[in-house]
């Protein structure tokens, strides 16, 4: 008798590591925030870790609860086939994009809506393992709105149009300033074709003024970098 009553003390202990260690065998992560747009799929992802090998046994659970309260609603669930939610919230909203093989238990919300928000937990439990931490997912969902459209609008102005206007402009001065020394080639060979001979002073002054244009084509090509 009193062995038999030594033994389940040493049981109870047995059971008791092997509740401790199944706390910290299986380990379940997923995104803490998630933004998404009206209309546009979202995945949500849901990984875990787990010291025993998954077998049919495993089980993947998400729920939903509102962000302005309410119960929790059961959205997804798996056990070697996926069974989305055929009622509520999700209904025909929601796919298995995971694999159990992969430890992979995401699942993808289809045509958001802006009622969407609100926190999505993942459970998992792969027998004998027994998941303790929920992880929470919170879901924000938003329009894409003009204001995004703006404001990259704003940034391709900047990017795109800002750089080339600087630089047709600079190629405008650039032209503006040849055009003005054909100006005074023409001014000058004019002068020198009807002056002829006669004149001979006036063609330094012609070469000189045609130097000076010059030069300063030479500097503001030097200057460019501003
Ligand atoms: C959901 O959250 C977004 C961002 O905070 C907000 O713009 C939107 O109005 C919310 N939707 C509802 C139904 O409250």
């Amino acid at each position: 008798m009193g062995l038999s009553r030594k033994k389940p003390g040493g049981g109870a202990l047995l059971l008791l590591w092997a509740a401790l260690a199944r706390v910290h065998s299986l380990e379940i992560q997923a995104d803490s925030d998630v933004q998404a747009f009206v209309g546009e799929a979202v995945i949500l992802k849901c990984w875990f870790k787990s010291s025993f090998p998954v077998t049919e046994k495993l089980t993947i659970d998400w729920t939903y609860r509102p962000l302005a309260g309410g119960s929790l609603e059961p959205i997804f669930h798996y056990q070697s086939d996926a069974y989305p939610a055929k009622k509520g919230t999700f209904r025909d909203r929601v796919s298995w994009v995971g694999n159990v093989a992969k430890r992979d238990a995401s699942i993808r919300i289809n045509n958001p809506t802006m009622d969407d928000n609100g926190t999505f937990t993942c459970a998992v439990k792969n027998p004998p393992d027994v998941q303790h931490n929920i992880p929470q997912t919170m879901l924000t969902v938003t329009q894409r709105g003009a204001s995004f459209q703006l404001t990259s609008a704003g940034l391709l102005s900047i990017l795109v149009f800002l750089p080339s206007a600087i630089v047709v402009a600079l190629l405008l001065v650039r032209m503006a300033k040849k055009l003005g020394v054909l100006k005074s080639k023409k001014k000058c060979s004019y002068k020198k074709s009807s002056i002829e001979v006669s004149e001979e002073p006036e063609r330094p002054k012609c070469k000189e003024r045609l130097a000076a244009w010059c030069l300063r084509c030479l500097d503001s090509d030097d200057e460019d970098p501003y």
